[in-house]
């Protein structure tokens, strides 16, 4: 069983040759990781595709995107960077159509004018504002960030910005963190809205305010269902969040975008068309200032001390694993009348409820009412 001198070379001699003419066959080392890369990404991401050749296909636009990726994350002074998320087997045609809801009619400029800006949160020169906002920190905001594309391509954006908005200014007159249902949103407010084919987060609101309240996502939990039927709500027995009204911010004014956010969450519209690839810093463009695709929710703004850049903080609904924790930051200037980036001053808007509007539900409240009528009771057995 000794192995002689001349079959040790020869083996030597056939693993040189075998390795040589592999490295020759396989093209270049790079192919090689990016068929890998994409492996790990499918199994990563719990993707598998049935259509034939398309698993070929969506190899082809891994590629694009990771050379997309490469060559904007080389680029020395960018602000922000890319990476390979959920939405990295698309081209940017099918985001926008698949997933921004491409056919939407009902996030257009036009509509903007249905609604009223008022002056409450004008920016006025004197104005006092503070650097940093950032309502997580002050509790007013559901921690754990919701996913509209957990079950299906539901372009419902328009409801998770408006229940977010709802949610903040509950909180923050009330003291109270309540997870509100997008699915009850989607399924019911559909006067003005198109369900999970676009809608616009102040019709939400309309909805809420006439219909006298928005319920729990425990109780009403989301489905991503696009047709499904208005569930009716026992109203006595669940819980429910009202609002008093709503308004817009004056357009076109990142100051007076500032100061409402310096007051609560509010939640805009904004073109995320290139968006899909991004993973942290302060995305700058490229971006379309009047076009609107997208609704989230601006829940604060600051300036990295690092670069000194200024930007708007912002909570999307694609999830925790998208971007930074499921936030992304935009570029910001503190320069009055000025339109911002990525249509963000086009269709600002906010629910309004003061510390005053009783919830009749709420445990307080309730133990008041309870109080009011004991003593009745206690006043009514004396006389
Ligand atoms: C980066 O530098 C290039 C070349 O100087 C310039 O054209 C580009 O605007 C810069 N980009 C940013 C984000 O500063
Ligand atoms: C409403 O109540 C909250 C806490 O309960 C308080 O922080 C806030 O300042 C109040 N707002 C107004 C307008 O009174
Ligand atoms: C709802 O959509 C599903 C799937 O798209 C479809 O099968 C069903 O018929 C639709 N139902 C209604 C009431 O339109
Ligand atoms: C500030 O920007 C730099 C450069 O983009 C980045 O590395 C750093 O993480 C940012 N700081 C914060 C706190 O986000």
């Amino acid at each position: 069983m000794t192995i002689s001198f001349t079959n040790l070379a020869l083996l030597t001699l056939l693993v040189l040759i075998i390795s040589l003419s592999f490295g020759g066959i396989t093209a270049t080392k790079s192919q090689r990781n990016e068929a890998e890369m994409f492996e790990q990404w499918l199994v990563g991401n719990g993707k598998n595709y049935n259509g034939l050749g398309e698993k070929e296909r969506r190899f082809m636009i891994f590629k694009d995107n990771l050379e997309l990726i490469e060559k904007h994350n080389s680029v020395p002074n960018r602000t922000y960077e890319l990476g390979l998320n959920q939405f990295a087997d698309l081209t940017d045609d099918e985001f926008q159509d698949i997933y921004l809801g491409g056919k939407t009619k009902r996030t257009s400029l036009s509509l903007r004018w249905e609604w009223d800006t008022t002056n409450r949160y004008r920016y006025e020169e004197g104005d006092s504002l503070p650097d940093e906002v950032d309502w997580r920190e002050r509790g007013a905001v559901v921690e754990r960030v919701k996913n509209q594309y957990q079950f299906s391509n539901c372009g419902g954006c328009w409801a998770f910005s408006a229940a977010g908005a709802v949610e903040s200014i509950n909180q923050i007159t009330t003291g109270e963190l309540i997870s509100l249902s997008e699915q009850q949103l989607i399924d019911c407010a559909t006067d003005a809205n198109d369900r999970c084919d676009g809608g616009d987060a102040a019709y939400a609101f309309m909805f809420i305010k006439e219909r006298g309240g928005i319920v729990t996502d425990e109780d009403y939990p989301y489905t991503g269902i696009n047709n499904a039927t208005c569930k009716a709500i026992e109203m006595i027995t669940t819980r429910k969040v009202t609002i008093d009204s709503y308004e817009g911010v004056p357009i076109h004014d990142e100051m007076s975008l500032k100061k409402a956010v310096a007051n609560q969450p509010i939640a805009v519209g904004i073109d995320a068309r290139n968006m899909h690839r991004y993973t942290h810093g302060v995305f700058a463009g490229p971006c379309d200032t009047t076009l609107i695709n997208h609704n989230v929710l601006v829940v604060g703004y600051g300036t990295n001390s690092t670069t000194g850049q200024d930007y708007w903080l912002i909570r999307n609904s694609f999830g925790s694993t998208w971007g930074e924790n499921g936030y992304f930051k935009l570029l910001r200037s503190n320069i009055q009348n000025s339109m911002g980036i990525c249509g963000i001053t086009l269709t600002p808007v906010y629910p309004l409820k003061s510390n005053s509007s009783f919830n009749l539900l709420s445990p307080s409240v309730f133990r008041l009412v309870f109080l009011f009528v004991f003593q009745l009771i206690g006043l009514a057995l004396l006389v």
